[in-house]
């Protein structure tokens, strides 16, 4: 096989064979294939797209270039994976949530990224909490609480990884069937039996309409199917936070609020996700799976094992007694009207500036910067309200943040 031919073959919109797919990502993987040779084949991949067959054994090379986590010995295993969001701690309300229902979830999750937050980083925030854990010892904790969330494993689907830091470069992120085949990948790579899919869209989101996004998430579920899962999604806007805190340990109090009984849109999207989660996991319907995850909530029982969870990977439950910090400075409105549009994702990066995520991979997290919100979209506000208060590192740090966070919203 020659990668010249697959890369002529496609720029005439003709469909790949399996094993020609499985060339081109063995040998870019191993280094046979070059950037060069890989950007071009990347580049008629977004232009013509791909059959679904094409589909299937891209996220099947993919998935097969690392380490596939088997979790059989555990039973049926339910994962949820969100595109991304912003103030978005759905995860960490959701485990608990689930595994009160009856549910096994065994989270690999990531950390921060642009002006998207990762659970990872949010979970680190109950200092000493351990992320890190070996594979028989996750699966103990699982069987033992319901859920466990540990970081994602650097081995899993390790092609995706290089195509992916390739495709961030050549303008070839945006193609439905390369962004569908990278998420599955490593999804699949995950080892669960059932996968929830979270779809953002909107100007926090990759994908800027619902209609885009529906269209990914079918096509992520049948990615999964072909695969053999069990499979479902829901379709998230993303136009505003999620949530009313934006930053690490801000919004690992707001899980904590979320699973005191706080209500919001946050809360809604957690219990859709956690219904769709606990309808796969036990075969029941929705309504039932959803009166399942009220209950759990509700009744606190969801809120204990969250402390649980947290203190049996060896994190500090101080942030259950309450949020100790306090804000740096608060941020009032400088006109009346109602918030008619959220820079979203811009909000997101600020914070991320601050310090809650890292620019580069060597930075040092900051937990507890951050900015908490207090209104949603079409809400009417007032000129002199509060609309954010800054947690910054210091004062200087406040300032200079003040009025690119005041920027993000209109209000009219
Ligand atoms: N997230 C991924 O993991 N891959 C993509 O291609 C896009 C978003
Ligand atoms: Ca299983």
């Amino acid at each position: 096989m020659d990668i010249k031919n697959i890369i002529d073959k496609k720029s005439k919109n003709k469909e790949l064979t399996k094993d020609e797919i499985e060339f081109f990502v063995d040998g870019y993987t191993n280094g046979a294939i070059t950037d060069y040779q890989a950007s071009a084949l990347l580049m008629a991949i977004k232009i013509f797209g791909m059959t679904e067959k094409e589909t299937f054994a891209l996220t099947n090379a993919m998935l097969h270039s690392g380490e596939i986590i088997d979790l059989a010995d555990i039973g049926m295993v339910v994962d949820k994976h969100s595109t991304g969001g912003v103030s978005d701690t759905t995860t960490l309300a959701l485990a608990p949530i689930c595994a009160e229902a009856g549910i096994k979830m065994l989270k690999l999750s990531g950390r921060g990224l642009g002006f998207t937050g990762g659970t990872i980083d949010k979970v680190e925030s109950f200092k000493g909490y351990q992320v890190e854990i070996d594979m028989g010892k996750a699966k103990e904790l699982t069987l033992k609480n319901g859920a466990c969330v540990i970081a994602a494993s650097k081995n899993l689907a390790p092609a995706d990884k290089k195509l992916y830091a390739l495709r961030d470069t050549t303008a070839t992120v945006e193609s439905l069937p390369l962004i569908a085949s990278s998420i599955m990948s490593k999804k699949l790579a995950s080892g669960a039996d059932a996968i929830v899919l979270d779809v953002k869209y909107g100007n926090g989101a990759f994908m800027k309409t619902k209609k885009d996004a529906v269209q990914l998430a079918k096509l992520m579920v049948k990615i999964g199917e072909n695969a053999g899962k069990k499979m479902d999604y829901i379709v998230d806007d993303m136009n505003e936070p999620l949530g009313y805190n934006i930053g690490n340990r801000l919004e690992a109090y707001e899980v904590i609020e979320l699973l005191n009984g706080k209500k919001g849109k946050l809360r809604d999207v957690t219990l859709a996700l956690c219904a769709k989660c606990i309808r796969l996991g036990l075969d029941i319907s929705y309504e039932q799976a959803y009166q399942k995850a009220v209950d759990a909530l509700d009744s606190k029982r969801a809120l204990k094992r969250f402390k649980q969870m947290i203190a049996d990977q060896g994190g500090d439950l101080e942030l259950f007694k309450g949020l100790k910090l306090k804000p740096t400075l608060k941020i009032k409105a400088t006109a009346s009207g109602i918030l008619n549009k959220i820079d979203c994702a811009e909000l997101g990066r600020l914070v991320g500036l601050m310090g809650a995520t890292r620019q580069k991979i060597t930075d040092q997290i900051d937990y507890n910067v951050g900015v908490r919100t207090f209104h949603k979209l079409g809400d009417k506000i007032e000129k002199g309200d509060v609309v954010f208060e800054v947690f910054a590192k210091n004062k200087e740090q406040a300032n200079e943040f003040a009025e690119k966070f005041l920027n993000c919203y209109h209000i009219v």
